[in-house]
């Protein structure tokens, strides 16, 4: 699925799977601006991709330190993008994070953070992409969603911004249908990534989600790269307003 010539900006690129996506779009053809707030991370994930370690096409790839969740953060790193490339096909919003906890011990900031970046820094970065993606009639946007949008003990506030990645993904696709963007949405289960591997129960949570998991492993974040890499090629250009679960079968 080539991806020559196409212009992709994926955030939260300087780990796990917006890491693993980033070297997919790259290794595809795409030129990849690759947003983080971590500077170094960021910068190691262009670093591979110009150096080819990661079998990068064209090996073109700039960093954009910004909070995606802020307003102009999300607004710098499109303008960043627009004047790095001249142009904007793809957004993957991946960007995210977890604070669980039980309701009764979440505070007020617990619930504000992470709606602000899983939620609210989506609709940013899609409120200033698409504007450039209308205008040349061309657009896929893939926002990062989860299994636990179905709901979690200790995740109020992460299935609530989930679930909401759900109905902001709808509300696109019927928008921006007619300018031909795809708005689409991944729901992962539990995938081997740093942010998963740094919970405080990692080795319960994997135990009882084996349990539960048809196929008998977590995801790699290539499984989820696979996933979007289809998302953003021409080869679903009929695909749009999904949400599409990969979970290993899980429920
Ligand atoms: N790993 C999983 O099991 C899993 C499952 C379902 C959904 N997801 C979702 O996939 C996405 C990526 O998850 P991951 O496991 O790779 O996480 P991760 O913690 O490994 O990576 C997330 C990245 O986002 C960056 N980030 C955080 N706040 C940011 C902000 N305000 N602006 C820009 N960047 C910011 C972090 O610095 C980090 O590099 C998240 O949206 C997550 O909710 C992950």
């Amino acid at each position: 699925m080539d991806l020559t010539g196409r212009v992709a900006v994926v955030t939260g690129a300087g780990s796990g799977l917006g890491r693993a996506i980033s070297y997919r779009l790259a290794e595809n053809g795409a030129k990849v601006v690759v947003n983080d707030v971590v500077e170094a991370q960021g910068n190691l994930t262009v670093e591979k991709i110009k150096s080819k370690k990661v079998k990068s096409k064209n090996g073109e790839a700039v960093f954009s330190q910004t909070d995606i969740s802020k307003w102009d953060g999300a607004k710098d790193l499109i303008k960043k993008a627009k004047e790095t490339f001249g142009k904007i096909d793809i957004l993957v919003n991946n960007a995210g994070i977890t604070r669980d906890m039980l309701v009764r011990d979440m505070e007020e900031d617990d619930w504000d953070k992470v709606l602000d970046i899983n939620l609210k820094g989506a609709f940013n970065c899609c409120k200033f992409a698409t504007p450039y993606m209308v205008e040349q009639k061309y657009g896929k946007i893939v926002n990062l969603s989860s299994r636990a949008h179905l709901g979690n003990p200790g995740q109020a506030n992460y299935s609530a911004s989930k679930a909401g990645i759900i109905g902001l993904t709808r509300s696109l696709s019927l928008e921006f249908g007619r300018y031909n963007i795809n708005v689409n949405a991944v729901a992962p289960g539990m995938v081997n990534t740093e942010g998963i591997k740094a919970l405080k129960k990692y080795d319960m949570i994997v135990e009882r989600a084996l349990k539960v998991t048809p196929l008998k492993r977590i995801g790699e974040p290539e499984d989820v790269a696979n996933l979007v890499h289809f998302l953003v090629s021409d080869y679903s250009s009929y695909i749009t307003g999904e949400i599409i679960h990969i979970t290993g079968g899980r429920y």
